[in-house]
């Protein structure tokens, strides 16, 4: 089945909140593996899925990524629609806001324009080396203090978030029920093996979601999540 970009983008449009709206986007493989044999997730995708992932930055206001998955997946620069921002009244490109305890950020990554969110006990040393090549978020004492991240991304207008996970920042953000939204993509795909799931943390929690929508491509599904607070 194909979908037209028209469609894609009034079925990927965030809602109209004046808080922070939370999109997290995955891909999974039918037997839960967040990574196909190489490791990585971008061989699960197939081609809309890597439309919608392309979409769905040029969508946000901020896209946010664990330090591990920078590494993991060489982060570096990345193309968004500049024709379809300017029509939405969005900034020029999204902000890129790499999270991290140890400060170990990819090279690409550390330029002006881009964000680092930490915790504000991190090594203070590294803390102040960094921040001579990108700005730096320093909020929380030992973990970082969601709560005060996303009301300084309100702050600066940034209500449009996406997080491309991993899924240890992901189960972090389950965990405090700062989710609103999972698109995920179920690749047609049987991995086995070790792959993580696309979520994990200390403890396990209940958090209801309702589909939005489901669509078929490239022999797998499509879907869309949004938080059922009711
Ligand atoms: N299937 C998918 O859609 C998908 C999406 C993304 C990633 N992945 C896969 O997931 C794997 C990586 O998993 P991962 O769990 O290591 O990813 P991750 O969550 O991106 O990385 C973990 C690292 O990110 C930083 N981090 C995450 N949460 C943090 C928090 N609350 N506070 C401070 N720092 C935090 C830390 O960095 P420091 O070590 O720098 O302190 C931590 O070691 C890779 O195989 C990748 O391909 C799959």
């Amino acid at each position: 089945m194909t979908h037209d970009a028209d469609e894609l983008e009034r079925l990927y449009a965030y809602p109209a909140t004046e808080r922070p709206w939370v999109r997290t986007n995955f891909v999974s493989t039918l037997d839960g593996g967040a990574a196909g044999a190489d490791g990585k997730s971008g061989s699960l995708g197939g081609e809309t899925d890597t439309t919608v992932f392309a979409l769905l930055r040029s969508l946000a206001d901020v896209i946010v990524v664990g330090a591990g998955t920078a590494r993991d997946e060489g982060y570096a620069h990345y193309a968004v629609d500049a024709d379809l921002r300017a029509r939405l009244g969005l900034s020029p490109v999204p902000v890129m806001a790499v999270v991290s305890r140890r400060l170990d950020i990819p090279e690409p990554l550390l330029v002006p324009d881009n964000l680092v969110v930490t915790s504000a006990t991190t090594d203070p040393a590294r803390l102040a080396a960094l921040r001579g090549s990108v700005e730096v978020l320093a909020l929380g004492d030992g973990e970082i203090d969601w709560p005060g991240v996303l009301a300084e991304f309100a702050d600066r207008g940034w209500t449009r978030i996406l997080c491309e996970g991993g899924p240890s920042l992901h189960g972090e953000l389950i965990a405090q029920d700062l989710v609103d939204e999972l698109c995920l993509t179920i690749a047609p795909i049987l991995t086995a093996g070790a792959a993580p799931r696309i979520a994990h943390g200390t403890h396990g929690t209940d958090r209801r979601m309702e589909l939005a929508h489901s669509i078929e491509a490239d022999g797998g599904l499509l879907t869309r999540w949004v938080r059922d607070r009711g």
